[in-house]
């Protein structure tokens, strides 16, 4: 086995850690069934994002969603699912101790409402949060951040630098000790934010945010499946966070954001956002990481800064990436839909082997 700092560039096997995701969304009904596999395949645990509908709010719900995704695993899956959740104005700060404290919950997650796909129940003003951040702090339990203000004044591509200035900086300020995970950033701006803050602040990076610019939404006409929220910018920021993921920084690890809509639902007058990566998730950074000469610090990244950040013992199991030629398939069939994968119709170089 090659130790992964000992990777040359040209090898033609990877040999890593069983990566973590720290950020996706698996859905529920017919949708898990059909998406979980993927997510499972590749990864050992993942932070399951509580965006239901109606969301995951109470330590009940999590448990009960936590057996829905169970039930759904392949024969002898050993996948993970750790349950976060979904803060509102009302959010009970004795309900989130005891999930915490019951195993149940591994963090919060914070959605501005009305910042992206069912996030309505979300939080409308950070100061109806003082109590929770209060009890966070002190219990040390994450506080996962859909980092973007809603303010329909404030230009799209701007909306994670204002938040940054309007809410993270103050919220930080009056809790220097929480734990944050800025959550798929997108900006240069979340990047030196992150890279200034203590140990107590992180973020996760997706593979679509390394891969494209906000260009791919426009190639040719409109490209619905390169739409996400927070959405890609220009090409600097990209740079940025492509320079961040592959820095060996212990502040940035993977999260995929994988977000499953039907296609339908995409390629509409109204197409919803999200990026289904989970497929080709690790296929996808890894070839981030080999063009950018980082290959020996992939494991890092993706299967270490998480679990240390959380405070999760490492993953023992090892998994393999082999250089050759994939073709990711311009469709899945997930039960009655159908979803188109990130990388559809595009070869990679690397894939996963079992
Ligand atoms: O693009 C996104 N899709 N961003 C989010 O924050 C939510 C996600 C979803 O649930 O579809
Ligand atoms: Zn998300």
């Amino acid at each position: 086995m090659t130790p992964a700092d000992q990777i040359p560039q040209d090898a033609s096997s990877l040999v890593l850690r069983r990566p973590d995701d720290w950020h996706v969304h698996l859905r529920d009904g017919g949708m898990l069934a059909s998406v979980v596999e993927y997510t499972a395949r590749q990864f050992a645990r993942a932070i399951v994002m509580p965006n239901l509908k109606p969301p995951v709010t109470t330590v009940a719900e999590a448990k009960a969603y936590r057996d829905r995704i169970n039930a759904c695993l392949p024969p002898g899956s050993t996948f993970q699912p750790l349950m976060t959740c979904y803060l509102t104005d009302t959010s009970a700060p004795h309900e989130i101790e005891r999930g915490f404290a019951e195993g149940v919950f591994t963090a919060c997650k914070l959605y501005p409402a009305h910042a992206t796909t069912n996030s309505d129940h979300g939080v409308t003003d950070i100061r109806n949060l003082l109590r929770v951040l209060e009890t966070l702090q002190r219990i040390g339990m994450p506080l996962l951040v859909h980092g973007e203000v809603t303010d329909r004044h404030i230009d799209i591509f701007d909306r994670e630098a204002v938040f940054i200035e309007r809410v993270l900086i103050g919220m930080l300020r009056d809790f220097p000790a929480l734990k944050v995970v800025f959550e798929h950033i997108t900006t240069s701006e979340a990047v030196a934010f992150v890279e200034a803050g203590g140990p107590n602040i992180a973020a996760t990076i997706t593979p679509h945010h390394l891969a494209i610019n906000r260009n791919a939404m426009f190639e040719g006409g409109i490209r619905p499946h390169f739409y996400c929220l927070p959405v890609a910018k220009r090409e600097p920021h990209r740079l940025a966070l492509r320079k961040a993921a592959t820095s060996g920084s212990a502040k940035f690890f993977l999260g995929t954001d994988s977000a499953p809509h039907a296609a339908a639902d995409k390629e509409s007058a109204c197409g919803c956002a999200g990026i289904f990566n989970a497929p080709y998730a690790l296929e996808s950074y890894a070839a981030t990481f080999e063009e950018e000469q980082a290959l020996d610090r992939l494991e890092g990244f993706a299967s270490i800064h998480g679990p240390d950040f959380y405070g999760l013992p490492l993953n023992e199991e090892m998994i393999t990436l082999k250089r050759t030629r994939t073709l990711v398939p311009e469709t899945l069939v997930t039960g009655s839909a159908s979803v188109v994968p990130f990388h559809a119709g595009e070869t990679l170089a690397w894939r996963l082997v079992i």
